[in-house]
């Protein structure tokens, strides 16, 4: 079985090119949203914490069976540790051996990203050109850079509470020819923006942004919100908001759709990618990409590195060690330990 370390995959993005991997992940989770229906699907499987959630998502086709390891837990970071970290393994559906074993911490932030691009593809302006995001924590440079290879973005603004995480950002992002503005309030930050992203984590129900303060056809990505009782926007924006999602099971536990009916929602993101569903309708229009993170994204992301650890180029960059036995006769498994 191939195993992939955090040194691996930096190894892995620094051969393959920062851009050239974020659009691979974008190009491959777009053709598996459109063929969603080889896919068996569930909603993941959560245990609540008073202090966070640690999660399994599966996810399925004929060829590969995916599964991830996930946390969230946001106070993490007041000890020094992220809030969300992950670990993926992609085994062979034909005889349920694995393949590979990654890392999936920073491969949750690209396809995470990578997600949001896919959405802005068909809910955002073609025209967009000042980003907000809200909430500068581990995920938010990730957004920005996938972001703006799909869309035209010359300025960000941008808020957080935690003024070192604003700085933070603020460094990541300086050289990447943008106007970056720094806000001091939500409402400072989304004025005017075109495109708006909330990756804030707090265990609570908030309400962060007012209507008012939006101008006409903003695209909103609200990715923060993703456990019960864990949600970013109140129910007058919602109301005014063509509302799309990953999958609406598992959204209506989790997303900002926990506190909607579900005829208030739009789509899902599959029906978009497959044309069976218009997506952004006119420039005047409130989208809202409801994303709570689904296990197809796991899969498609898992599968690409798979694929590029399997090719001459990349293969000298995971550990291959057997962590299934070796037999020579499969019905001899205890002659493994009496020798
Ligand atoms: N949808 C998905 O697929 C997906 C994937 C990964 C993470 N997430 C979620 O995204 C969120 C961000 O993740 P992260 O890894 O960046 O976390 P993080 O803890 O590194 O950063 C979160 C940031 O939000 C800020 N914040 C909290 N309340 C805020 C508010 N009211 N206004 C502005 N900023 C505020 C915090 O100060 C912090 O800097 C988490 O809730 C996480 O669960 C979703």
């Amino acid at each position: 079985m191939k195993i992939l370390t955090v040194d691996g995959l930096q190894q892995l993005i620094s051969r393959v090119g920062i851009d050239a991997f974020f659009d691979l992940t974008r190009d491959r989770l777009e053709q598996d949203f459109g063929r969603w229906h080889h896919f068996q699907k569930s909603p993941r499987h959560a245990v609540h914490y008073p202090y966070g959630v640690i999660e399994l998502m599966p996810c399925a086709d004929d060829e590969f069976y995916a599964f991830k390891y996930v946390n969230g837990h946001p106070y993490n970071t007041q000890q020094g540790r992220l809030c969300v970290i992950g670990l993926g393994l992609l085994a062979d559906a034909k005889s349920g051996y694995p393949l590979l074993f990654s890392e999936m911490t920073l491969l949750t932030a690209i396809r995470t990203a990578a997600v949001a691009a896919l959405g802005a593809k068909y809910l955002a302006r073609a025209d967009c050109q000042h980003l907000a995001v809200i909430g500068n924590g581990a995920q938010s440079e990730f957004q920005v850079t996938m972001l703006r290879r799909q869309l035209p973005l010359t300025t960000v603004s941008f808020f957080d509470p935690d003024g070192r995480a604003m700085e933070k950002f603020a460094n990541n992002l300086g050289s990447a020819d943008l106007s970056l503005k720094a806000c001091d309030s939500i409402q400072d930050a989304v004025s005017g923006a075109d495109l708006i992203v909330t990756a804030t984590a707090a265990k609570q129900a908030n309400d962060l942004i007012e209507p008012k303060w939006l101008a006409p056809g903003v695209h909103i990505h609200a990715m923060g919100g993703d456990c019960p009782g864990k949600t970013e926007l109140g129910q007058r924006l919602l109301g005014q908001s063509k509302i799309v999602v990953e999958y609406l099971p598992q959204s209506l536990l989790e997303g900002e759709m926990q506190n909607m009916a579900p005829d208030n929602l739009y789509g899902e993101l599959w029906q978009l990618v497959d044309g069976s569903l218009p997506g952004r309708e006119n420039d005047t229009e409130i989208t809202l990409f409801d994303s709570v993170g689904f296990a197809l994204e796991d899969y498609s992301i898992l599968r690409l590195v798979l694929e590029l650890l399997e090719s001459v180029d990349y293969g000298d960059l995971c550990l291959t060690q057997p962590m299934v036995p070796p037999l020579a006769d499969p019905k001899n498994l205890y002659g493994l330990l009496s020798g």
